[in-house]
């Protein structure tokens, strides 16, 4: 409880100093889709103000984390059929480490870790980290996790050949993925891999989905954020696994392999 207060506190001093409006929590129930123009606006206050529309979300994402509520159809224990294929086929072999890029509370990462993997998970939520650890307490291998945002400029992690992110890459601010980017790319060894699986957003449980921008047009911007870095082996249509009884939601999946750094810009 403290924890959240001085979040939110430091939020809201933030906000004021910049003078930009405080904003409240939202639900963690999918709100239902609201009309083009206040997609366009969102779109707008995005472009513009990228760092305050980053904080806003870390915000959003600690408030639904510290909710023991919380329960969104993405969060389950099945394990996405991309992440098993990639271990059953040895894409992720398991004598190498594996990081979870946004982890939530570490459900992928205990799957991994039952596997045989050393998996660390990271999450800018400090809550969904503490979540991650209370859920993993008594695991025969149980995973890291670390509180971690990766949209930060001067991050460094330790460099893994294996790499996933289910889900978080696709809630970054546009302006920020250059940078998020750069530094999945530095914590990935040369020749390692990255599965990156990113919601379409073409489901109306979403906000503006009728402003998102088709599948090849995302498959477009995943080349244009990650082209630098890696190469992307093959990209395929997929849905994010959903909770039992739950609809789940269209994806794109792509396999990546690091380029070898010294020939690269990044
Ligand atoms: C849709 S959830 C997916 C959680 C998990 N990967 C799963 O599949 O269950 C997205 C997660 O990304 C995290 N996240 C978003 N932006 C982040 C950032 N810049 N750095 C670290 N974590 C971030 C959020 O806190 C949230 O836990």
């Amino acid at each position: 409880m403290t924890a959240r207060l001085a979040l939110v506190s430091a939020f809201q001093s933030r906000q004021a100093a910049l003078g930009l409006p405080v904003f409240s929590d939202h639900s963690p129930v999918a709100p239902k889709s609201q009309p083009e123009w206040v997609s366009r606006l969102r779109g707008k206050i995005q472009q513009t103000f990228p760092k305050w529309t980053h904080l806003r979300d870390q915000y959003r994402w600690e408030r639904r984390w510290l909710n023991a509520e919380f329960n969104p159809f993405w969060k389950t224990d099945q394990p996405q059929k991309e992440i098993v294929g990639a271990v059953e086929s040895g894409w992720f072999p398991t004598n190498q480490r594996v990081i979870d890029l946004g982890c939530g509370s570490g459900e992928m990462c205990r799957w991994l870790a039952d596997q045989g993997f050393a998996a660390l998970g990271l999450d800018y939520s400090a809550a969904a980290i503490a979540r991650a650890y209370r859920l993993s307490a008594g695991c025969p291998n149980p995973p890291t996790f670390e509180v971690v945002d990766l949209c930060r400029k001067d991050l460094r992690l330790e460099p893994a050949f294996s790499l996933l992110d289910r889900g978080c890459f696709h809630r970054i601010v546009k302006n920020l993925r250059p940078t998020f980017a750069r530094n999945i790319a530095q914590a990935t060894v040369d020749g390692g891999h990255f599965l990156l699986m990113t919601g379409t957003f073409q489901d109306p449980r979403v906000v503006n989905h009728r402003a998102i921008p088709s599948e090849q047009r995302l498959r477009e911007h995943v080349e244009e954020i990650f082209g630098n870095h890696f190469i992307i082996e093959r990209a395929q249509t997929t849905f994010l696994n959903a909770r039992e009884g739950q609809k789940s939601m269209p994806a794109l999946a792509f396999w990546m392999v690091r380029k070898c750094k010294v020939t690269t810009s990044g």
